[in-house]
Protein backbone atom coordinates (compact mmCIF):
# COMPACT_ATOMS: atom_id res chain seq x y z
CA UNK A 1 0.00 0.00 0.00
CA UNK A 2 1.17 3.21 -0.81
CA UNK A 3 -0.09 7.05 0.19
CA UNK A 4 -1.09 9.08 -3.17
CA UNK A 5 -1.70 12.42 -3.56
CA UNK A 6 -3.78 13.61 -6.38
CA UNK A 7 -3.38 17.13 -7.22
CA UNK A 8 -6.72 18.14 -9.72
CA UNK A 9 -9.53 15.80 -9.17
CA UNK A 10 -10.73 16.92 -12.42
CA UNK A 11 -11.61 13.90 -14.84
CA UNK A 12 -8.45 12.46 -15.03
CA UNK A 13 -7.37 13.01 -11.18
CA UNK A 14 -10.89 11.88 -9.80
CA UNK A 15 -10.71 8.46 -12.13
CA UNK A 16 -6.94 7.83 -11.35
CA UNK A 17 -6.92 8.34 -7.32
CA UNK A 18 -10.52 6.38 -6.97
CA UNK A 19 -8.87 3.65 -9.37
CA UNK A 20 -5.65 3.38 -7.18
CA UNK A 21 -7.82 4.08 -3.68
CA UNK A 22 -9.99 0.69 -5.55
CA UNK A 23 -6.33 -1.28 -5.72
CA UNK A 24 -5.27 -0.63 -2.20
CA UNK A 25 -3.89 2.84 -1.69
CA UNK A 26 -4.81 5.10 0.24
CA UNK A 27 -5.43 8.13 -1.47
CA UNK A 28 -6.27 12.00 -0.95
CA UNK A 29 -7.16 14.01 -3.77
CA UNK A 30 -6.71 17.54 -3.89
CA UNK A 31 -8.70 20.48 -5.59
CA UNK A 32 -8.99 24.12 -5.26
CA UNK A 33 -12.40 24.34 -5.68
CA UNK A 34 -14.29 24.28 -2.21
CA UNK A 35 -18.12 23.02 -3.76
CA UNK A 36 -16.54 20.19 -5.72
CA UNK A 37 -14.44 18.95 -2.43
CA UNK A 38 -17.53 18.90 -0.71
CA UNK A 39 -19.45 17.07 -3.33
CA UNK A 40 -16.73 14.33 -3.39
CA UNK A 41 -16.78 13.98 0.52
CA UNK A 42 -20.04 12.93 0.03
CA UNK A 43 -19.67 10.66 -2.21
CA UNK A 44 -21.18 12.54 -5.19
CA UNK A 45 -19.64 12.93 -8.68
CA UNK A 46 -19.53 16.58 -10.39
CA UNK A 47 -19.10 14.35 -13.55
CA UNK A 48 -20.97 11.84 -15.38
CA UNK A 49 -18.41 8.73 -15.89
CA UNK A 50 -20.12 5.26 -15.71
CA UNK A 51 -19.16 3.22 -12.49
CA UNK A 52 -16.78 6.04 -11.24
CA UNK A 53 -19.56 7.22 -8.44
CA UNK A 54 -20.00 3.54 -7.31
CA UNK A 55 -16.54 3.47 -6.72
CA UNK A 56 -15.84 6.40 -5.35
CA UNK A 57 -18.50 5.93 -2.52
CA UNK A 58 -17.16 2.30 -1.79
CA UNK A 59 -13.57 3.52 -1.24
CA UNK A 60 -14.46 6.50 0.70
CA UNK A 61 -16.66 4.60 3.22
CA UNK A 62 -13.45 2.17 3.31
CA UNK A 63 -11.03 4.99 4.41
CA UNK A 64 -9.28 4.43 1.22
CA UNK A 65 -9.84 7.73 -0.43
CA UNK A 66 -10.21 11.58 0.81
CA UNK A 67 -10.71 14.82 -0.94
CA UNK A 68 -9.29 17.94 0.63
CA UNK A 69 -8.77 21.72 -0.54
CA UNK A 70 -5.43 21.60 1.72
CA UNK A 71 -2.45 21.11 -0.57
CA UNK A 72 -0.31 20.69 2.81
CA UNK A 73 -2.94 18.33 4.35
CA UNK A 74 -2.56 16.16 0.78
CA UNK A 75 0.68 16.13 0.12
CA UNK A 76 2.37 15.75 3.75
CA UNK A 77 2.10 12.49 3.81
CA UNK A 78 2.17 11.15 0.41
CA UNK A 79 5.08 9.29 -1.39
CA UNK A 80 3.75 9.90 -4.56
CA UNK A 81 1.98 12.87 -5.75
CA UNK A 82 0.14 12.61 -9.17
CA UNK A 83 -0.09 16.26 -10.99
CA UNK A 84 -3.88 15.78 -13.00
CA UNK A 85 -4.69 19.27 -13.50
CA UNK A 86 -5.55 21.15 -16.26
CA UNK A 87 -3.50 22.27 -19.54
CA UNK A 88 -5.94 24.04 -21.73
CA UNK A 89 -4.97 25.58 -24.84
CA UNK A 90 -4.53 29.25 -25.03
CA UNK A 91 -5.34 31.57 -28.25
CA UNK A 92 -2.23 30.21 -30.45
CA UNK A 93 -3.02 26.73 -29.23
CA UNK A 94 -0.21 25.93 -27.50
CA UNK A 95 -0.79 24.48 -24.00
CA UNK A 96 -1.30 26.48 -20.71
CA UNK A 97 1.07 25.38 -18.30
CA UNK A 98 0.21 28.10 -15.72
CA UNK A 99 -2.11 25.48 -13.63
CA UNK A 100 0.51 22.36 -13.54
CA UNK A 101 3.38 25.03 -12.79
CA UNK A 102 1.34 26.59 -9.81
CA UNK A 103 0.68 22.99 -8.89
CA UNK A 104 4.48 22.31 -9.09
CA UNK A 105 5.56 25.44 -6.69
CA UNK A 106 2.63 24.48 -4.26
CA UNK A 107 3.75 20.74 -3.79
CA UNK A 108 7.29 21.55 -3.23
CA UNK A 109 6.34 23.67 -0.50
CA UNK A 110 4.49 21.00 1.38
CA UNK A 111 6.85 18.01 0.36
CA UNK A 112 8.28 16.55 3.74
CA UNK A 113 9.71 13.62 2.67
CA UNK A 114 12.07 11.69 -0.42
CA UNK A 115 9.28 11.53 -3.01
CA UNK A 116 8.30 10.84 -6.62
CA UNK A 117 6.21 13.82 -8.54
CA UNK A 118 4.33 11.91 -11.58
CA UNK A 119 3.01 14.17 -14.20
CA UNK A 120 -0.53 12.56 -15.67
CA UNK A 121 -1.98 15.84 -17.26
CA UNK A 122 -0.40 16.22 -20.93
CA UNK A 123 2.21 18.31 -21.30
CA UNK A 124 4.81 19.63 -23.81
CA UNK A 125 7.71 17.79 -24.33
CA UNK A 126 9.92 18.97 -21.60
CA UNK A 127 7.80 20.24 -19.12
CA UNK A 128 8.69 17.08 -17.03
CA UNK A 129 12.03 18.84 -16.53
CA UNK A 130 10.75 22.50 -15.81
CA UNK A 131 8.48 20.75 -13.28
CA UNK A 132 11.43 19.42 -11.55
CA UNK A 133 13.50 22.60 -11.10
CA UNK A 134 10.33 24.20 -10.09
CA UNK A 135 10.01 21.67 -7.18
CA UNK A 136 13.68 21.88 -6.52
CA UNK A 137 13.23 25.42 -6.23
CA UNK A 138 10.00 25.29 -3.42
CA UNK A 139 10.81 22.53 -1.38
CA UNK A 140 12.01 23.64 1.62
CA UNK A 141 13.80 20.62 3.55
CA UNK A 142 16.60 18.61 2.37
CA UNK A 143 14.94 15.69 0.66
CA UNK A 144 15.00 14.05 -2.98
CA UNK A 145 12.34 14.43 -5.98
CA UNK A 146 11.63 12.63 -8.42
CA UNK A 147 10.04 13.36 -11.50
CA UNK A 148 7.98 10.72 -13.54
CA UNK A 149 5.93 11.20 -16.99
CA UNK A 150 2.94 8.87 -17.07
CA UNK A 151 0.54 10.25 -19.40
CA UNK A 152 -3.22 9.06 -19.65
CA UNK A 153 -4.87 7.56 -22.39
CA UNK A 154 -8.51 6.52 -21.02
CA UNK A 155 -11.18 7.68 -22.97
CA UNK A 156 -14.38 9.85 -21.26
CA UNK A 157 -17.34 7.70 -20.79
CA UNK A 158 -15.32 4.78 -20.38
CA UNK A 159 -12.32 5.96 -18.48
CA UNK A 160 -12.72 3.24 -15.42
CA UNK A 161 -12.89 0.35 -17.69
CA UNK A 162 -9.94 2.13 -19.46
CA UNK A 163 -7.89 2.34 -16.31
CA UNK A 164 -8.03 -0.92 -15.55
CA UNK A 165 -7.82 -2.38 -19.08
CA UNK A 166 -5.77 -0.38 -20.84
CA UNK A 167 -3.44 -1.06 -23.40
CA UNK A 168 -0.48 0.25 -22.00
CA UNK A 169 1.20 2.65 -19.57
CA UNK A 170 3.84 4.50 -20.07
CA UNK A 171 6.43 5.45 -17.65
CA UNK A 172 8.78 7.94 -18.76
CA UNK A 173 11.67 8.92 -16.04
CA UNK A 174 15.44 9.28 -16.13
CA UNK A 175 15.74 7.74 -13.08
CA UNK A 176 15.27 3.91 -12.98
CA UNK A 177 14.72 3.36 -9.08
CA UNK A 178 11.66 6.17 -9.58
CA UNK A 179 10.63 4.21 -12.67
CA UNK A 180 10.26 0.76 -10.80
CA UNK A 181 8.41 2.43 -7.74
CA UNK A 182 5.31 3.52 -10.57
CA UNK A 183 5.83 -0.11 -12.48
CA UNK A 184 4.99 -1.40 -9.39
CA UNK A 185 2.23 0.91 -7.89
CA UNK A 186 0.59 -0.21 -11.74
CA UNK A 187 1.42 -3.75 -11.70
CA UNK A 188 -2.08 -5.11 -9.76
CA UNK A 189 -3.89 -3.63 -12.93
CA UNK A 190 -2.01 -6.45 -15.46
CA UNK A 191 -1.50 -4.08 -18.05
CA UNK A 192 1.28 -3.84 -20.53
CA UNK A 193 3.76 -1.53 -19.16
CA UNK A 194 6.15 0.28 -21.56
CA UNK A 195 9.22 2.46 -19.81
CA UNK A 196 11.12 5.15 -21.59
CA UNK A 197 13.04 8.34 -20.91
CA UNK A 198 10.64 11.43 -20.19
CA UNK A 199 10.57 13.64 -23.47
CA UNK A 200 9.50 10.30 -25.59
CA UNK A 201 6.95 9.19 -22.65
CA UNK A 202 5.30 12.99 -23.28
CA UNK A 203 5.41 12.94 -26.65
CA UNK A 204 3.84 9.51 -26.75
CA UNK A 205 0.73 11.26 -25.72
CA UNK A 206 0.91 13.96 -28.18
CA UNK A 207 1.21 11.54 -30.97
CA UNK A 208 -1.16 8.66 -29.89
CA UNK A 209 -3.89 11.75 -30.03
CA UNK A 210 -2.66 13.30 -33.05
CA UNK A 211 -3.14 9.57 -34.85
CA UNK A 212 -6.23 8.95 -33.71
CA UNK A 213 -7.66 11.80 -34.93
CA UNK A 214 -5.81 11.59 -38.50
CA UNK A 215 -7.09 8.24 -38.71
CA UNK A 216 -11.17 10.11 -38.10
CA UNK A 217 -10.76 12.81 -40.52
CA UNK A 218 -9.27 10.11 -43.43
CA UNK A 219 -12.47 8.21 -42.90
CA UNK A 220 -14.22 11.08 -42.70
CA UNK A 221 -12.57 12.22 -45.97
CA UNK A 222 -13.14 8.99 -47.21
CA UNK A 223 -16.86 9.26 -46.57
CA UNK A 224 -17.20 12.30 -48.65
CA UNK A 225 -15.48 10.48 -51.82
CA UNK A 226 -17.91 7.63 -51.08
CA UNK A 227 -21.31 10.14 -51.74
CA UNK A 228 -19.86 11.21 -55.12
CA UNK A 229 -19.03 7.95 -56.34
CA UNK A 230 -21.57 5.79 -55.15
CA UNK A 231 -19.96 3.84 -52.28
CA UNK A 232 -20.85 2.79 -48.85
CA UNK A 233 -18.11 4.34 -46.28
CA UNK A 234 -19.55 1.64 -43.81
CA UNK A 235 -18.53 -1.05 -46.42
CA UNK A 236 -15.37 0.87 -46.72
CA UNK A 237 -14.31 1.17 -43.16
CA UNK A 238 -14.92 -2.52 -42.82
CA UNK A 239 -12.65 -3.67 -45.36
CA UNK A 240 -10.33 -1.37 -44.55
CA UNK A 241 -10.23 -2.02 -41.04
CA UNK A 242 -10.08 -6.53 -41.68
CA UNK A 243 -6.00 -5.25 -42.63
CA UNK A 244 -4.75 -5.89 -39.05
CA UNK A 245 -1.98 -3.13 -40.11
CA UNK A 246 -4.93 -1.12 -40.17
CA UNK A 247 -7.17 -2.11 -37.92
CA UNK A 248 -10.60 -1.23 -37.44
CA UNK A 249 -10.63 0.90 -34.23
CA UNK A 250 -11.49 4.80 -34.97
CA UNK A 251 -12.60 4.34 -38.64
CA UNK A 252 -16.06 5.42 -38.06
CA UNK A 253 -17.22 8.54 -40.46
CA UNK A 254 -19.17 11.18 -39.09
CA UNK A 255 -19.93 14.64 -37.44
CA UNK A 256 -16.22 14.79 -37.01
CA UNK A 257 -14.68 14.43 -33.34
CA UNK A 258 -14.76 16.55 -30.36
CA UNK A 259 -13.91 16.68 -26.64
CA UNK A 260 -10.72 17.80 -24.87
CA UNK A 261 -8.42 15.70 -26.38
CA UNK A 262 -8.10 15.66 -29.49
CA UNK A 263 -9.06 19.43 -31.25
CA UNK A 264 -6.60 20.79 -27.84
CA UNK A 265 -3.30 18.10 -28.69
CA UNK A 266 -3.60 18.31 -32.74
CA UNK A 267 -3.53 22.09 -32.25
CA UNK A 268 -0.85 21.84 -29.42
CA UNK A 269 1.37 19.62 -31.72
CA UNK A 270 1.72 21.82 -34.29
CA UNK A 271 3.06 24.45 -31.61
CA UNK A 272 5.49 22.22 -30.16
CA UNK A 273 6.40 21.12 -33.06
CA UNK A 274 6.84 25.04 -34.16
CA UNK A 275 9.08 25.46 -31.62
CA UNK A 276 11.42 23.32 -32.92
CA UNK A 277 10.91 25.07 -36.43
CA UNK A 278 9.50 21.94 -37.69
CA UNK A 279 5.99 22.61 -39.76
CA UNK A 280 3.47 19.45 -39.70
CA UNK A 281 0.90 20.29 -42.59
CA UNK A 282 -0.57 16.92 -42.00
CA UNK A 283 -1.80 17.97 -38.44
CA UNK A 284 -3.36 21.07 -40.27
CA UNK A 285 -5.44 19.37 -42.65
CA UNK A 286 -6.60 16.76 -40.19
CA UNK A 287 -7.80 19.86 -38.05
CA UNK A 288 -9.40 21.32 -41.62
CA UNK A 289 -11.01 18.84 -42.20
CA UNK A 290 -12.47 18.31 -38.88
CA UNK A 291 -13.88 21.51 -39.05
CA UNK A 292 -15.61 21.35 -42.43
CA UNK A 293 -16.88 17.73 -40.98
CA UNK A 294 -18.56 19.58 -37.60
CA UNK A 295 -20.56 21.64 -40.05
CA UNK A 296 -21.14 19.07 -42.73
CA UNK A 297 -24.74 18.40 -41.77
CA UNK A 298 -25.50 21.68 -41.94
CA UNK A 299 -24.37 21.97 -45.46
CA UNK A 300 -26.22 19.32 -46.68
CA UNK A 301 -29.90 20.39 -44.77
CA UNK A 302 -29.09 23.90 -46.66
CA UNK A 303 -28.40 21.80 -50.04
CA UNK A 304 -32.21 19.57 -49.63
CA UNK A 305 -34.22 22.80 -48.50
CA UNK A 306 -32.34 25.70 -49.93
CA UNK A 307 -33.12 27.87 -46.88
CA UNK A 308 -33.22 26.93 -43.37
CA UNK A 309 -35.46 30.13 -42.09
CA UNK A 310 -38.68 29.49 -40.01
CA UNK A 311 -37.41 25.66 -40.03
CA UNK A 312 -38.19 23.53 -36.70
CA UNK A 313 -34.68 22.08 -36.34
CA UNK A 314 -34.45 18.70 -33.48
CA UNK A 315 -31.14 17.75 -31.88
CA UNK A 316 -30.54 14.71 -30.76
CA UNK A 317 -27.39 14.27 -29.04
CA UNK A 318 -25.15 16.80 -27.35
CA UNK A 319 -22.14 15.18 -25.84
CA UNK A 320 -19.36 14.68 -28.14
CA UNK A 321 -19.72 11.63 -27.65
CA UNK A 322 -22.12 9.22 -25.97
CA UNK A 323 -21.75 8.11 -21.97
CA UNK A 324 -20.45 11.46 -21.04
CA UNK A 325 -22.26 14.43 -20.25
CA UNK A 326 -18.92 16.64 -21.18
CA UNK A 327 -19.75 18.76 -24.45
CA UNK A 328 -16.75 20.51 -24.86
CA UNK A 329 -15.74 21.17 -28.86
CA UNK A 330 -19.49 18.93 -29.43
CA UNK A 331 -20.11 19.31 -33.23
CA UNK A 332 -23.63 19.93 -31.87
CA UNK A 333 -22.68 23.11 -30.31
CA UNK A 334 -21.80 24.70 -34.46
CA UNK A 335 -24.64 22.68 -36.01
CA UNK A 336 -26.59 24.61 -32.79
CA UNK A 337 -25.38 27.85 -34.17
CA UNK A 338 -25.21 27.62 -37.66
CA UNK A 339 -28.73 26.30 -37.38
CA UNK A 340 -29.95 29.49 -35.44
CA UNK A 341 -27.90 32.30 -38.03
CA UNK A 342 -29.76 30.63 -40.64
CA UNK A 343 -32.99 31.96 -38.95
CA UNK A 344 -33.83 27.95 -37.82
CA UNK A 345 -35.90 28.22 -34.14
CA UNK A 346 -34.02 24.65 -32.42
CA UNK A 347 -35.26 22.18 -30.02
CA UNK A 348 -32.30 19.93 -28.34
CA UNK A 349 -32.45 16.97 -26.51
CA UNK A 350 -29.13 14.63 -24.86
CA UNK A 351 -29.55 12.00 -22.50
CA UNK A 352 -27.51 13.23 -19.52
CA UNK A 353 -25.72 16.51 -20.90
CA UNK A 354 -28.85 19.08 -21.65
CA UNK A 355 -27.16 21.01 -18.49
CA UNK A 356 -23.74 21.09 -19.37
CA UNK A 357 -24.83 22.35 -22.60
CA UNK A 358 -26.55 25.34 -21.75
CA UNK A 359 -23.53 27.34 -21.09
CA UNK A 360 -21.95 26.48 -24.52
CA UNK A 361 -25.41 26.57 -26.85
CA UNK A 362 -26.77 30.12 -27.81
CA UNK A 363 -29.59 31.12 -25.77
CA UNK A 364 -31.68 30.71 -28.29
CA UNK A 365 -32.10 26.98 -27.82
CA UNK A 366 -34.81 25.42 -26.46
CA UNK A 367 -34.49 22.10 -24.85
CA UNK A 368 -37.13 18.83 -24.54
CA UNK A 369 -37.41 16.46 -21.95
CA UNK A 370 -37.71 13.36 -24.08
CA UNK A 371 -36.97 12.26 -27.79
CA UNK A 372 -40.58 12.42 -28.93
CA UNK A 373 -40.82 16.13 -27.36
CA UNK A 374 -37.71 17.04 -29.04
CA UNK A 375 -38.96 16.08 -32.76
CA UNK A 376 -42.36 17.16 -32.25
CA UNK A 377 -43.83 19.08 -35.48
CA UNK A 378 -39.95 19.64 -36.62
CA UNK A 379 -39.20 20.11 -40.23
CA UNK A 380 -36.00 18.33 -39.99
CA UNK A 381 -33.92 16.21 -37.63
CA UNK A 382 -30.22 16.11 -36.72
CA UNK A 383 -28.34 13.27 -35.13
CA UNK A 384 -25.30 14.17 -33.51
CA UNK A 385 -24.02 11.90 -30.96
CA UNK A 386 -24.73 8.18 -31.03
CA UNK A 387 -26.28 7.34 -28.05
CA UNK A 388 -27.89 3.80 -27.32
CA UNK A 389 -31.40 5.51 -27.19
CA UNK A 390 -31.03 7.04 -30.14
CA UNK A 391 -29.80 4.10 -31.94
CA UNK A 392 -32.54 1.50 -30.44
CA UNK A 393 -35.37 3.84 -31.96
CA UNK A 394 -36.98 2.50 -35.02
CA UNK A 395 -38.30 5.03 -38.06
CA UNK A 396 -41.54 5.12 -36.75
CA UNK A 397 -41.13 7.64 -33.80
CA UNK A 398 -39.34 10.04 -37.07
CA UNK A 399 -42.75 9.54 -38.74
CA UNK A 400 -45.39 9.62 -35.56
CA UNK A 401 -43.61 13.18 -34.50
CA UNK A 402 -42.02 14.79 -37.15
CA UNK A 403 -44.12 17.25 -39.45
CA UNK A 404 -41.69 16.07 -42.03
CA UNK A 405 -39.77 13.21 -41.60
CA UNK A 406 -36.51 14.27 -42.53
CA UNK A 407 -33.47 13.41 -40.80
CA UNK A 408 -29.72 14.22 -41.03
CA UNK A 409 -27.73 11.45 -39.30
CA UNK A 410 -23.90 12.53 -38.39
CA UNK A 411 -23.30 8.69 -36.74
CA UNK A 412 -25.12 6.73 -39.34
CA UNK A 413 -26.94 4.95 -35.93
CA UNK A 414 -29.67 3.11 -38.40
CA UNK A 415 -28.50 0.61 -40.96
CA UNK A 416 -29.33 1.82 -45.00
CA UNK A 417 -31.31 -1.45 -45.09
CA UNK A 418 -33.71 -0.54 -41.80
CA UNK A 419 -34.62 2.62 -43.37
CA UNK A 420 -35.55 1.58 -46.47
CA UNK A 421 -38.61 0.27 -44.53
CA UNK A 422 -39.85 3.83 -44.18
CA UNK A 423 -40.96 6.53 -45.58
CA UNK A 424 -38.77 9.00 -44.31
CA UNK A 425 -35.94 11.54 -46.14
CA UNK A 426 -32.61 9.54 -45.02
CA UNK A 427 -29.44 11.61 -44.79
CA UNK A 428 -26.63 10.02 -43.43
CA UNK A 429 -22.35 10.23 -43.96
CA UNK A 430 -20.46 8.52 -46.87
CA UNK A 431 -23.64 6.62 -47.80
CA UNK A 432 -26.11 6.99 -50.47
CA UNK A 433 -29.79 9.09 -49.80
CA UNK A 434 -33.13 7.45 -49.10
CA UNK A 435 -35.53 9.86 -50.13
CA UNK A 436 -39.05 7.67 -49.46
CA UNK A 437 -41.07 10.09 -47.65
CA UNK A 438 -40.50 13.05 -50.72
CA UNK A 439 -40.86 10.31 -53.44
CA UNK A 440 -44.17 9.29 -52.04
CA UNK A 441 -45.39 12.37 -51.38
CA UNK A 442 -44.07 14.44 -54.53
CA UNK A 443 -42.20 16.42 -52.82
C1 LIG B 1 -9.34 10.59 -26.41
C2 LIG B 1 -8.38 9.39 -26.51
O1 LIG B 1 -9.06 8.28 -27.09
C3 LIG B 1 -7.81 9.05 -25.14
O2 LIG B 1 -6.85 8.01 -25.27
C4 LIG B 1 -7.15 10.29 -24.56
O3 LIG B 1 -6.67 10.04 -23.27
C5 LIG B 1 -8.15 11.44 -24.51
O4 LIG B 1 -8.68 11.67 -25.82
P1 LIG B 1 -11.87 10.96 -25.63
O5 LIG B 1 -11.67 12.37 -26.09
O6 LIG B 1 -12.47 10.71 -24.29
O7 LIG B 1 -10.45 10.18 -25.62
O8 LIG B 1 -12.82 10.22 -26.69
P2 LIG B 1 -12.65 9.21 -27.92
O9 LIG B 1 -13.44 7.99 -27.64
O10 LIG B 1 -11.25 9.01 -28.29
O11 LIG B 1 -13.43 9.99 -29.08
C6 LIG B 1 -13.02 11.30 -29.47
C7 LIG B 1 -13.92 11.84 -30.55
O12 LIG B 1 -13.71 11.14 -31.78
C8 LIG B 1 -15.42 11.74 -30.28
O13 LIG B 1 -16.04 12.94 -30.67
C9 LIG B 1 -15.88 10.58 -31.15
O14 LIG B 1 -17.23 10.70 -31.54
C10 LIG B 1 -14.94 10.74 -32.35
N1 LIG B 1 -14.73 9.49 -33.08
C11 LIG B 1 -14.11 8.44 -32.48
C12 LIG B 1 -15.11 9.41 -34.42
O15 LIG B 1 -15.66 10.35 -35.00
N2 LIG B 1 -14.87 8.24 -35.10
C13 LIG B 1 -14.26 7.19 -34.52
O16 LIG B 1 -14.07 6.17 -35.22
C14 LIG B 1 -13.87 7.28 -33.17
Amino acid sequence: MKNIAIVGAGYVGLVTGTAFAHIGNRVTCIDIDADKIKLLSEGISPIFEPGLEEMLKENLSKGKLSFTTSMKEGVESAEIIFLTVGTPPMSDGSADLSFIFNAASEVGKHLARDSIVVTKSTVPVGTNERIKEILEDHKSKNIRIDVVSNPEFLREGSAIHDTFHGDRIVIGSENPRAAHVIEELYSPFQIPIMKTDTRSAELIKYASNAFLATKISFINEMAILCEKLGANIDEVSSGMGMDQRIGNQFLQAGAGYGGSCFPKDTRALIRIAENVNHHIPLLEFVININNRQQEYLVKKALERFGSLKGKSAAILGLSFKPNTDDVRESPAIKICQSLIEQGAYVTAFDPIAMEKAKAYLPKETKYACSIEECLQDADLAFIVTDWNVFKEMTAETFIKCMKHPIVFDGRNCFSLEAMRQYEVDYYSIGRPILQNWSTKNGK
